[in-house]
């Protein structure tokens, strides 16, 4: 199944609550909900107050992608303000397969993140374990940025490595996708779509309106 997981970092954060309202009214499944501890990245987003309070509002998949430092110090925290799906990156944790357990323990899919110049290849020991790989399509911190060309390549070794082993997992991806070039990603082998600017810069209703096209146009 195709999903559109629209990221709230470029919502217009003083009317968060109407626009995730909008874009769940315009049929997107998840919420994908970027949390920055100006440590592993650059920069520094928001945490679990905004994830309570906005759970209160929707009945959205909460698509929760944790780019901090040692993401198991918060893991509970993170399941108990309603996150869903929890994705850590696999260069922020020393035993990835503890967290993803431990993620598992709290009843909440995991997903396993890659930066753009970590080899695929990597998560290869937790493939099994894990619910989603999240391939970064550019380097995590910021939004707005362009989608990097060689991130093709890497989700169609991602799907080849789950493929080879009969595993059915989701592959995410996240940066740089528009509605003009998604069909690139879900051609490769992704079929959770992250989009921010896409998505929230402009009409709400109708970007989302256009990406399912797009998504439908790829079935076809
Ligand atoms: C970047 C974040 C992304 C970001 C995507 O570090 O993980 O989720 O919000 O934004 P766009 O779609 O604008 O590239
Ligand atoms: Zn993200």
């Amino acid at each position: 199944m195709l999903i559109l997981s629209p990221s709230i970092l470029a919502a217009d954060f003083s009317v968060l609550g109407k626009q995730i309202k909008e874009v769940e009214a315009a049929g997107a499944q998840y919420l994908h909900i970027d949390v920055m501890d100006g440590c592993f990245v650059p920069s520094i987003s928001f945490g679990m107050p905004v994830i309570s309070s906005i759970r209160k509002i929707t009945g959205m998949i909460f698509d929760v992608h944790l780019m901090i430092e040692e993401p198991e110090r918060y893991l509970e925290e993170f399941a108990a303000a309603g996150a869903d799906i929890i994705t850590f990156h696999l260069e922020a944790s020393r035993k990835p397969d503890d967290v993803i357990r431990k993620i598992h323990g709290l009843n909440k899919k995991a997903g396993v993140s890659v930066k753009p110049a970590t080899p695929i290849m990597e998560m290869i020991p937790y493939a099994d374990l894990m619910d989603m790989l999240l391939v970064m399509t550019v380097e995590p911190g910021f939004g707005g940025q362009s989608y990097i060309p060689e991130s093709t390549g890497r989700i169609r070794e991602a799907r080849r490595i789950f493929d080879e082993r009969g595993l059915a997992k989701d592959i995410q991806v996240d940066g740089g996708i528009t509605a003009d070039n998604v069909h690139v990603a879900l051609e490769a082998g992704a079929n959770v779509i992250v989009a921010g600017s896409a998505v929230f810069k402009g009409d709400i209703g109708r970007n989302i309106c256009k990406m399912q096209k797009a998504f439908l146009d790829f079935k076809r």
